[in-house]
């Protein structure tokens, strides 16, 4: 991983240099890199705040031998590998919300962006976009992100290298999935569940098709929410818009 690593000071969107990149018949383990996003992109067809010279904003292209199914593991097992980055530079108390959102209290310190191209059952490849809110003061966010958002650097306070986060985050997924090559998802799982603060919590999710209202019980084998509504059906969620 990242032994192809691109680096640019200004892009629209990493993930759409790395999308041409992947077109462009690029191996697996090419990582691209950018100071400033002027059209970072969020989940849900969201836009992502990805100020110049502050954020960690980077793409992953892979290429995995999984069926489609199992692509949203590889969401879960990349928010283990920023909470543990991220912990091994500071110690603030972090935790994931489903499926990879990483908050420190109610606040979002970094999201991923899984999207992927595939045919039929076959993943092509997959673009893995990991943006983390790293140096920026209180006042540099927008204010209707400031009740939402928060950065490493205002929860430590004290500011990060970027490169230091960046290698930590490069080599804690490579380990994370060299055990998801060997041994599946299970130990990945164990580990998401421990680091998260989804289960057993009352959320409403808010799905492409509608909303959902339960308990969070736990995830599947392939990664997706099993959410317990108020007559004990249990529901199958595979992307949403998460309140608690
Ligand atoms: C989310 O909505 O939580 C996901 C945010 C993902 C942001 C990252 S920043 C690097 C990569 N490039 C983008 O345009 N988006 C992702």
């Amino acid at each position: 991983l990242g032994q192809n690593l691109h680096y640019f000071e200004e892009v629209e969107s990493t993930q759409t240099i790395a999308h041409r990149l992947a077109r462009e018949g690029a191996p697996s383990g090419n990582v691209v890199l950018a100071d400033h996003q002027q059209a970072g992109k969020g989940r849900l067809g969201r836009s992502w705040f990805s100020p110049k010279g502050t954020g960690l904003w980077m793409s992953l292209l892979i290429r995995p031998h999984i069926p489609l199914t199992s692509v949203p593991q590889l969401t879960l097992l990349t928010s283990v590998a920023v909470l543990r980055a991220v912990k091994q530079l500071v110690s603030i108390p972090l935790h994931i919300k489903w499926p990879n959102d990483v908050l420190c209290g109610q606040k979002k310190v970094a999201g991923i962006l899984t999207e992927l191209d595939a045919e039929a059952d076959r993943v092509g490849y997959v673009i893995i976009g990991i943006g983390i809110n790293v140096n920026q003061q209180e006042e540099e966010f927008p204010t209707e992100l400031r009740t939402k958002a928060t950065s490493l650097r205002i929860e430590a306070q004290k500011a990060l290298s970027r490169k230091e986060l960046a290698i930590a985050i490069l080599q804690e997924w490579e380990k994370l999935y060299g055990l998801y090559e060997q041994s599946g998802f299970g130990p990945v799982k164990t580990l998401w569940e421990a680091h998260t603060c989804s289960l057993g919590q009352h959320i409403v999710a808010r799905t492409p098709h509608g909303q959902v209202e339960g308990i969070a019980r736990g995830i599947t084998d392939e990664g997706v929410l099993l959410l317990e509504d108020g007559q004990g059906t249990m529901h199958k969620i595979y992307s949403a818009d998460i309140e608690t």
